[in-house]
């Protein structure tokens, strides 16, 4: 297993935000967890990320134990995050976000002029084509539409060499269009790369679209794996959805 999740537990105060959360993922998986809104899936990831330490519990990434390591510590062992909110520079244009990013991984060196000489790089340039971001690769980031930061800022973890990506709501704000498009980048980064790939979602059908396994979260904890059809049937995923939005 690449990464093993095993009893993690974090209060904030009165708050039990995460009760006992066991998950794991192998080596080039594809896994998403739902769960409604405030069931402890972004507390999840800060502490994958190192942002914060759990009061129990603990994970494992390829054999090390990482919770409570520093955050800088967590990532160069190649654990990659997008937040909720795009993290891009955006006075950068799209190739130099990109290679800003690769800069932090030494292998991969001088991507810029890889990306034109079929090197290491003219996978980026395959990857940014398929994701509809070759044409604004001379364009300052400020200047692309939503669902093309959101794709960048994942191809960016990409080029960072991240072995696990974690990617916290990447089709939030998206139109379907745009949210297909970011499946699409999502598997083709999965197979090319073989990166570990963990996504938050709340929206069930992007779970269906994308047809991976599912862990539904809820209250705190991981309640149910199973394909898109076990967690939709499931009585207890129904009922935190329907009662979110009653
Ligand atoms: N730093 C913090 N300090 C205090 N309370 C927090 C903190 N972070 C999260 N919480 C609380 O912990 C619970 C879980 O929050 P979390 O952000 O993990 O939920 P979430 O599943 O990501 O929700 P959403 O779908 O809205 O993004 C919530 O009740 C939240 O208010
Ligand atoms: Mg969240």
């Amino acid at each position: 297993m690449l990464l093993e999740i095993s009893d993690l537990s974090k209060r904030f105060g009165g708050i039990r935000a995460l009760r006992g959360v066991d998950l794991t993922l192998g080596g080039g998986e594809v896994k998403c967890i739902i769960g409604p809104n405030g069931c402890g899936k972004s507390t999840l990831f800060n502490i994958l990320t190192g942002v914060l330490r759990p009061d129990e519990g603990k994970v494992i990434f390829d054999g090390q134990r990482i919770d409570g390591l520093a955050a800088h510590k967590i990532s160069r062992l190649g654990i990659g995050r997008k937040f909720q909110v795009p993290g891009i520079l955006s006075e950068l244009t799209v190739l130099e976000n990109i290679e800003v990013a690769s800069t932090a991984r030494a292998t991969l060196g001088g991507l810029w002029s890889t990306l034109f000489s079929g090197g290491d790089g003219s996978v980026y340039r395959r990857h940014l084509m398929d994701a509809d971001l070759w044409k604004y690769a001379d364009q300052p980031a400020s200047e692309l539409p939503h669902g093309i930061k959101q794709r960048l800022e994942i191809l960016m973890l990409v080029a960072r060499g991240s072995r696990l990506l974690l990617l916290d709501e990447p089709t939030a704000g998206m139109t379907a269009s745009e949210t297909n498009a970011t499946i699409q980048l999502i598997n083709e980064i999965n197979a090319e790369t073989g990166a570990a790939i963990l996504v938050i979602e709340h929206d069930m059908s992007f779970v269906r679209s994308i047809g991976r396994p599912v862990a539904a979260m809820i209250r705190g904890r991981i309640v149910r794996e199973g394909d898109y059809d076990d967690i939709q049937a499931d009585p207890e995923v129904r009922s935190a959805y329907l009662g979110e939005r009653a």
